[in-house]
C-alpha cells in the first residue's frame, strides 16, 4: 500500500481530483489532508471522504519537527502540494528527499517564487504579453517553486483572454494531469530523479 498525504491551502479542487482518482485503487491512499488554513475548505473535502485532518500553524510547521514523525507513523510515501502557498522546510524536505511534488500554474521557471500565486500569476502571465502558458510539476525544495520538473503542459493563450480565462484554463489542465502524474511518481519510485 503506498499513502498520500495532500498538503494545501485553499478550495483543494486538486485534492479533490486526486482523492477521486486514487478511490478506486486498492494499492493507494490518500491518509491524510494538512492544511495552515482551518476553515480551507479542502478540510470539508477530507471529512466527506472520510480522510484524517491535520490543521498546522506556524510554531508547530517552521519551530518544531513533529510533522516528519507523524508522517512517518502514517507510512506516508509521497507529499503532494496542491496550493499549499508555506515554503517547506528544510528539515521536511530532507526528510523526504524526491518525495514531495507541487503543482505551479505556469510555465517554470517563468512566472514562479515568492509571491507568485493565485491569479498573481495569471496576471502577470497576461501583462507580459505570454501566447502560452500552462502548468509545471516539480519535486519540492527549500525555495519556492524550484526543484527537478517531473511534467509540464502548455496551453495557447490568446489575446482576448482574460487572467481569469487563463486561469480557468490551467486549473482544467491541472485537473487532468496532476492525478496521473503523482500516480505515476508513486509508481516509478526512487526510479525518477530531479
Ligand atoms: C492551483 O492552481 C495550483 O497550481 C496552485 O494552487 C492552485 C490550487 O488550486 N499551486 P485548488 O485549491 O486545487 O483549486
Amino acid at each position: 500500500m503506498k499513502r498520500i498525504a495532500i498538503f494545501a491551502s485553499g478550495t483543494g479542487s486538486n485534492a479533490r481530483k486526486i482523492v477521486e482518482h486514487f478511490s478506486s485503487h486498492d494499492d493507494v491512499a490518500v491518509s491524510l489532508i494538512v492544511s495552515n488554513k482551518s476553515k480551507a475548505k479542502v478540510l470539508e473535502m477530507a471529512q466527506s471522504h472520510g480522510i484524517k485532518r491535520l490543521i498546522i500553524d506556524r510554531p508547530y510547521f517552521y519551530e518544531s519537527e513533529e510533522i516528519v514523525s507523524l508522517l512517518k507513523e502514517k507510512k506516508i510515501d509521497l507529499i503532494v502540494l496542491a496550493g499549499f502557498l508555506w515554503l517547506v522546510p528544510k528539515y521536511l524536505v530532507q526528510a523526504f528527499p524526491n518525495r514531495i511534488v507541487n503543482i505551479h500554474p505556469a510555465l517554470l521557471p517563468k512566472f514562479g517564487g515568492k509571491g507568485m500565486y493565485g491569479m498573481n500569476v495569471h496576471r502577470a502571465v497576461k501583462e507580459a504579453g505570454e501566447k502560452e502558458s500552462g502548468l509545471t510539476i516539480h519535486f519540492v525544495n527549500e525555495n519556492y517553486d524550484e526543484g527537478g520538473y517531473i511534467f509540464k503542459a502548455a496551453c495557447q493563450i490568446n489575446d482576448s483572454d482574460s487572467p481569469e480565462e487563463i486561469a480557468a484554463k490551467i486549473l482544467k489542465m491541472e485537473h487532468k494531469y496532476f492525478p496521473k502524474v503523482v500516480e505515476r511518481v508513486l509508481r516509478n519510485g526512487e526510479k525518477i530523479s530531479s
